[in-house]
């Protein structure tokens, strides 16, 4: 099956760039790349500094637009105010002590912190300077001027800085930045702001050993997405995941869990004052009766029988949390299959899909899901990027809201 065009996090919007001389100029490259990827118009300004680091074409080639450096240059001279006009957001990294020192006295020497004055779009600023610029009492007052002004911050990260020393004061990360600016424009103008929505993610690993396990196929992939959807549509988010091999997308809580009984207790915590609960985890429905305390050894026979146990379905046994969302993954019968977990597990919805289907389940980037209601009506989808499944999840969440 072909996949439905992918939605991008940042379509239609514009996003105006602003890079300052820090050594830490060669990430603004990626930052730039990252967020033309994600679906924006991305303009740069630069400072004459930042130009001594990188050039201006590196981000012309990134961007294909112009780059504004010189505010003085004849056919610029409006095009700060343009940029600054057009911009939904405004995105200064790395921004140096300097730059935040202008900022905060409302200076503007130089193209960047023009821009900032000029426009009346939400500023996010990576700060990137040696840890005793950024520590100094100068650097602190300047940051908490911009802070109350409403100006949002992203990093800097504790590392190894350019100085050789180790402390405060690197650039955030170019997936933290994009991660930050796409929580803050959701928090801006998302259709979730101010919600609390709990997913949890990946499968359990439920012990016979201190070193072995019984678990399944899940990589937590589709979870993910909704969590990353859901803070780009503005909500907080907690994210109760077993463990996999993904990282944790900016600005969510995650809280870690191994077993059925330790997702159960935190999804109890979580959903004690949310306003949806997706239940994308695949919790094991049994677990070894009776886990050896120290590493099982060989024995003389050929086989070996493990007694299991029925866990909790923790969905069934969740009182509340909001609108609930299941998750079916069937290999054969799926509507009959599905369609029977609404009322047993108290669904709104339930987002079924054939996980022996190529493209969709574990381990996929895309998912081909057909969404059963509790009215009895149902929906099927293309397939599509799990981000876009994660997207026509929550709009139905938010229908029922
Ligand atoms: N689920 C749960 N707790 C469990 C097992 C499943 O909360 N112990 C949730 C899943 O996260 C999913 C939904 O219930 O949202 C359906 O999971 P699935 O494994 O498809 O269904 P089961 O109820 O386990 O039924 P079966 O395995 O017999 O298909």
């Amino acid at each position: 099956m072909e996949a439905a065009p992918a939605i991008l996090p940042l379509a239609n919007r514009h996003i105006a760039l602003g890079v300052t001389g820090s050594i830490s100029c060669y990430k603004a490259a990626d930052i730039a790349s990252k967020l033309r990827q994600a679906g924006a118009t991305v303009e740069v300004v630069m400072t004459p500094a930042a130009t001594r680091f990188i050039a201006p074409l590196t981000f012309q080639s990134l961007t294909s637009r112009p780059v504004v450096v010189d505010m003085f240059a004849a056919d610029e001279a409006e095009a700060h105010v343009e940029v600054a006009r057009r911009a939904d957001a405004f995105v200064i990294a790395p921004a140096t002590a300097n730059c935040l020192a202008n900022l905060a006295h409302g200076q503007a020497p130089d193209m960047v912190t023009l821009t900032a004055l000029a426009t009346r779009a939400p500023i996010l600023v990576a700060p990137a300077m040696d840890n005793q610029m950024w520590d100094h009492p100068a650097t602190q007052e300047n940051v908490v001027t911009l802070r109350n002004r409403g100006v949002e911050f992203v990093g800097p990260a504790e590392g190894r800085l350019a100085s050789g020393r180790v402390g405060l004061g690197r650039l955030a990360e170019p997936s933290a930045v994009v991660g930050a600016l796409r929580m803050l424009l959701g928090q801006r103008t998302g259709d979730l702001a101010g919600r609390h929505v709990v997913v949890s993610a990946g499968g359990t690993q439920e012990p016979l050993d201190p070193v072995r396990f019984v678990g399944n196929r899940s990589t937590g992939k589709m979870g993910f997405a909704i969590a990353e959807a859901a803070r780009d549509r503005g909500a907080f988010v907690t994210l109760v995941t077993g463990p996999v091999a993904l990282e944790t997308p900016y600005g969510i809580h995650r809280v870690d869990v191994a077993t059925v009984a330790e997702m159960l207790t935190a999804l109890e915590q979580a959903t004690a004052d949310s306003d949806a609960i997706i239940m994308s985890a695949a919790p094991a429905d049994y677990r070894p009766a009776n886990p050896s305390e120290h590493k099982m050894k060989k024995g003389a026979e050929d086989g070996l029988s493990v007694d299991l146990v029925r866990n909790p379905d923790i969905i069934a046994t969740l009182p509340g949390g909001g609108v609930r969302v299941g998750f079916a993954a069937e290999t054969r019968n799926l509507e009959e299959y599905a369609r029977a977990k609404i009322p047993a597990k108290r669904l709104d919805f339930i987002v079924a899909n054939d996980v022996s289907a190529a493209g969709s389940g574990f381990g996929a980037d895309t998912n081909q899901v057909t969404i059963y209601h509790r009215d009895g009506s149902h929906e099927t989808f293309p397939l599509m990027t799990k981000y876009a499944v994660a997207m026509a999840i929550l709009d139905r969440v938010k229908a029922r809201l």
